[in-house]
């Protein structure tokens, strides 16, 4: 990697953030300093501490050329922004250093990331292959002699052939990479003992026609006893709640043989039902918890802070666990709490019918807990609204009669549109556990049984939060709710 490239790289952002405008910038999500940014990439521990890279655009708003951005943190919640740790332009990765993990090893820190080339003058055809770079102290790599390390797809892939996330398993190491071929998305697997050096070991698996033509960003592990194949293919089409969006994210639970390479698994579950959630990738950290961040855009999503000199960010760190009925539950993870700075309110056992406005509740970053009691409550319908203004509002409402949780953003502000709907059993008590940042919105529901991600640009000043209920009213066990600490004060 030509070191004058990361140089120059690094100079254009610093010179970009100092034009940012900090109206939606987030207070305590990842971000690059300015500019664009798309999927989490290369999560990892690394000499106690967390890594986490991004794809990264230095140049500008829009997608280009790219790069990895770095950040790293001792918590999971105070992030700082490392140089970019990778520039494109070498042979083995001329257009690009697309997404990929990072796994330690012998003491280095290595990343194992796509290539991304075109084979053709009109860049019309792409001859992807992946690459690894490494560094001794987690700051600045070097990438490997031998790069590319897979120089080409398999025979049942093609040149879309991308997003390798790495793992150990024994004395091996183990490569999985999504692919395509004929409109069918797939995952194939690789093994090696030095991760340089990749043996092809076949289709982990691949959709049944209906599951898309292109899975992107795999991710393989084990999960309470099972095995997880996470994946964010595109081209699955919508049906009715689901699939709503441009691509997908979800999962595939089942067994798993090393030996044989048979991975046996149920159908395809979505991961999170709201509007921005995107390209997911997991680590185990040295507590054993498996924990996934994942991009909290959508590909062609207006992103209205584009005006504003950035484009992206990540979601919150959930901790992952699965459920006996085969499903995942994500919830932040208990590092978060950090954040608290000021208990703004406390409810207990209150009956709400049509507004209760929650003057005290007037900030930008808020942690909201509420419960609410649903098998002693006449309303069909309730929740909470919140960046309430004469016009603008974003609500959480939960119809306790067809069971679905819906987030609204058709009145959130500048750009964005629609709701999100997923189904969620009326269990007689309803948990919401929301995490409301300048620009986004996180809604982690029952403990993590259903979780909506979306993005919002509420007007600055708009700041009102209301319970309410219709067709009767709703008796809220608890609300509990904390000002947080915008992590980047200072560092925006
Ligand atoms: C997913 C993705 C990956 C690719 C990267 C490029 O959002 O399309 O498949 O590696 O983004 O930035």
């Amino acid at each position: 990697m030509k070191l004058d490239q990361l140089t120059k790289a690094n100079e254009a952002l610093q010179a970009a953030e100092k034009s940012i405008n900090p109206r939606y910038r987030l207070g305590y999500h990842i971000m690059a300093p300015a500019n664009w940014i798309n999927d989490p990439n290369g999560l990892v521990q690394f000499r106690g501490e967390y890594h986490a890279f991004y794809q990264h655009h230095p140049y500008g708003v829009d997608w280009g050329p790219m790069h990895w951005g770095h950040v790293k943190s001792k918590d999971l919640v105070h992030w700082e922004h490392l140089p970019i740790a990778l520039s494109p332009g070498d042979p083995c990765d001329r257009e690009g250093c697309f997404s990929g993990s990072a796994v330690v090893n012998n003491g280095e820190l290595n990343l194992i990331y796509t290539g991304h080339r075109f084979a053709d003058e009109g860049k019309t055809v792409p001859d992807e292959v992946q690459c690894r770079a490494f560094s001794k102290d987690g700051i600045h790599f070097e990438k490997d002699v031998l790069n590319p390390v897979i120089p080409r797809h398999p025979d049942v892939g093609s040149g879309d052939f991308r997003d390798p996330k790495v793992w150990k398993h024994g004395d091996y190491w183990y490569l999985v990479a999504g692919t395509s071929r004929d409109k069918i998305g797939k995952v194939v697997l690789y093994k090696s003992s030095d991760l340089r050096h990749w043996d092809y070991q076949g289709v982990l698996a691949e959709s049944d026609g209906a599951q898309g033509y292109m899975w992107e960003c795999p991710d393989f592990y084990q999960l309470d006893g099972k095995y997880v194949l996470m994946f964010s293919p595109q081209g699955i089409e919508p049906s009715g709640d689901l699939y709503r969006n441009l691509y997908q994210t979800g999962y595939l639970v089942g067994d798993y043989d090393y030996e044989t390479n048979t991975f046996k698994h149920g159908g395809f579950t979505e991961l999170d039902h709201g509007h921005d959630f995107y390209a997911v990738q997991s680590f185990e950290d040295a507590r054993g918890r498996r924990i996934a961040i994942g991009w909290m855009d959508m590909w062609e999503s207006p992103m209205p802070e584009k005006n504003d000199g950035w484009a992206g960010a990540l979601t919150l760190p959930r901790e992952l666990h699965l459920d006996p009925d085969g499903k995942i539950r994500m919830t932040p993870v208990d590092e978060l709490k950090q954040l608290r700075k000021k208990e703004l309110v406390c409810i207990e056992n209150e009956l709400v019918s049509g507004s209760r406005l929650l003057p005290e509740l007037n900030g930008e970053l808020l942690e909201i807990m509420v419960e609410f009691d649903t098998a002693d409550s006449a309303a069909s319908e309730f929740g909470i609204k919140f960046r309430v203004g004469k016009t603008e509002e974003t609500v959480i409402r939960y119809n306790s009669v067809a069971e679905k949780l819906v987030l609204d953003r058709s009145k959130s502000g500048q750009a964005v549109d629609g709701f999100r709907r997923t189904e969620l059993t009326n269990s007689g008590r309803l948990k919401l556990h929301i995490y409301l940042d300048r620009s986004s919105v996180e809604v982690f529901a029952d403990d993590g049984k259903a979780v909506m991600t979306s993005r919002i640009y509420p007007t600055e000043e708009n700041r009102g939060t209301q319970l309410f209920a219709t067709g009767g009213s709703v008796k809220v066990m608890k609300m509990r709710v904390w000002e947080l600490e915008d992590i980047w004060n200072g560092q925006k």
